[in-house]
């Protein structure tokens, strides 16, 4: 009895020592930079009272550079599950408290062990970063550690959405691994990924950067693309991922079930009608028309400020969840180029993977032309996007609003890459190139030997349009399936989901292709 006693008083002692991390001096330091601890980021995000904790009391054994004196229950990472809006999820946290969240064997047992839960038991796994990366005391033993979580993500990848938040400095092999996941997540201000540190790269490259420039939420939403999102605070980000949660399955093999909505809404938006400008060359902002047609104008966009000229996100068309895929006239006329191809090459292979159905808005002059994008690979790189599309089996339905030009016409989930149903307003304009640019190539003699070959251009453009400049030519040929007025789109997309809810399509045996990555 008494020995009982003994054993519940001390791990009561134990819980409350793992519950200091690492000590609260580190707790302090936290709540000056308006931060939350690794424990209250894992309470915040989960539903209320859900989280069940796992190997609290481990302890790392290292002995070298005097680590015998630092030992902290946990060993700077914070592992469980618990729900989110309901359903199951499987978290880490590393605490920065506790030797800079630093891998170490035992940090990465325990993050392997919830990996492979999640993946057993098919929940989505989500990944909060906060880590210096590798224990430079453990050497190659915490090298070890990460290969062994690296070879997981890989392997869940497809299976389980996998979900990474960037809170703080991250480097080496703490940002690896958020690489090799579906969404990573970063706070303004105070989170930062790099391989190397500023340190590093003045010592070797001479350069002098700032950790904000180099590796800050900014960076990589906007120039790398390495993340997805960049939030104001730690709460935000919490609140964004319990959001993108809500469109997600919670495996590859569940297809979320769509709620019919009661009012289905399925009558004619004239305002549809005055977004596309009558000048084909005129800008206008695609995410007005995303905006008019989705249940409750709700869009969740990821990636806004990367690659702006595309546009992709999550959205329902009666109640059913779909990915959206949209040119962006605004941006580069809505140009395809590198980095809009790799995006939205994720993107779609993400929904894909995970049995969302796909939205394509197409208004696309063609391929950015440049040596900067032909030096880059805009070859292998647009080839992703194709090849997504492509590959691509969930329902695909297609829009095209205006343009729809060259090899960008094929690459937007065109009928030639199935496509299932392909729609386009009576404006549309589906052709090689676009008018002056045709006869600029194919009426130069014409327009030598004329006379007056402003008046000849001005007629062969004009003869050009009226041939080619149109949708009607496609829809002969049953490349467009229906033609049909702006005021009326979203009736006619959410019956075409509907047409397509049973689809069953796949993809030749294989062990799988070579993508051009
Ligand atoms: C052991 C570490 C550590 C690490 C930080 N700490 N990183 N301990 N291994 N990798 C410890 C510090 O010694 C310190 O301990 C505490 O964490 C807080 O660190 P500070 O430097 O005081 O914090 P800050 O000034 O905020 O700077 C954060 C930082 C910096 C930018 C992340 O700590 C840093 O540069 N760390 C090293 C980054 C790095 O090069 N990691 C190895 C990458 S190689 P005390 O006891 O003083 O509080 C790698 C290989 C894997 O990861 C590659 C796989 C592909």
């Amino acid at each position: 009895m008494e020995t009982k006693q003994s054993n519940n008083d001390l791990l009561n002692k134990k819980i409350n020592k793992a519950l200091e991390g690492g000590g609260s001096a580190s707790a302090e330091k936290y709540k000056k930079n308006n931060r939350l601890t690794a424990r209250e980021r894992i309470e915040f995000l989960l539903d209320k009272n859900t989280f069940t904790e796992t190997d609290q009391l481990r302890k790392h054994n290292c002995q070298n550079f005097g680590m015998e004196k630092k030992q902290f229950y946990g060993d700077g990472v914070i592992t469980g599950y618990g729900k989110i809006n309901g359903r199951l999820v499987f978290i880490y946290s590393q605490d920065f408290s506790v030797l800079g969240g630093s891998m170490s064997k035992v940090q990465g047992e325990k993050i392997v062990k919830i990996m492979d839960m999640a993946l057993k038991n098919g929940a989505p796994l989500i990944a909060i970063n906060d880590s210096g990366g590798a224990r430079i005391q453990e050497g190659v033993e915490s090298l070890a550690a990460y290969g062994d979580i690296f070879l997981r993500h890989i392997k869940a990848s497809g299976v389980i959405p996998q979900i990474s938040a960037i809170m703080g400095a991250c480097a080496g092999g703490a940002v690896y691994g958020p690489s090799l996941t579906d969404f990573v997540f970063m706070v303004k201000d105070t989170s930062y990924m790099f391989v190397t540190g500023p340190d590093v790269i003045k010592t070797v490259t001479h350069e002098e950067v700032s950790q904000e420039e180099l590796g800050g939420a900014k960076t990589h939403t906007q120039k790398s693309g390495v993340a997805h999102f960049a939030t104001s605070d730690d709460k935000n980000c919490l609140l964004m991922i319990r959001e993108l949660l809500n469109f997600l399955p919670s495996n590859n093999k569940e297809i979320l079930v769509s709620k019919n909505i009661e009012n289905k809404n399925l009558g004619p938006n004239n305002e549809l009608e005055n977004i596309i400008p009558d000048n084909a060359k005129k800008p206008y902002d695609i995410k007005q028309i995303i905006k008019n047609i989705v249940d409750d104008s709700y869009f969740f966009e990821t990636q806004q400020s990367f690659a702006a000229n595309i546009v992709t996100g999550f959205s329902r068309m009666d109640g059913q969840n779909i990915g959206i895929v949209a040119n962006q006239p605004q941006v580069l006329a809505g140009c395809l180029n590198i980095d809009a191809s790799r995006k939205a090459a994720r993107f779609i292979r993400f929904c894909d993977a995970f049995n969302i159905p796909i939205l394509s808005l197409v208004d696309v002059p063609g391929f950015l032309p440049g040596t900067n994008q032909e030096w880059n690979g805009l070859i292998t790189h647009g080839a992703k996007l194709l090849y997504a599309y492509a590959e691509a089996t969930v329902p695909k339905v297609t829009l095209t609003a205006r343009k729809a030009y060259g090899g960008a016409y094929i690459v937007m989930s065109s009928r030639h890459l199935r496509g299932d149903i392909n729609l386009a307003y009576p404006n549309a304009e589906i052709a090689v190139m676009g008018a002056e640019g045709a006869i600029n190539v194919i009426c130069k003699k014409e327009m030598k030997e004329s006379k007056n070959p402003e008046q000849t251009k001005t007629e062969l453009i004009k003869k050009y349009e009226e041939q080619f400049s149109n949708p009607f030519v496609a829809a002969n040929l049953g490349y467009i399936d229906q033609i049909i007025l702006p005021k009326d789109t979203r009736k006619h997309i959410v019956q075409a989901f509907d047409a397509l809810k049973n689809k069953r399509d796949k993809n030749p045996a294989k062990k799988h292709g070579n993508p051009p990555l």
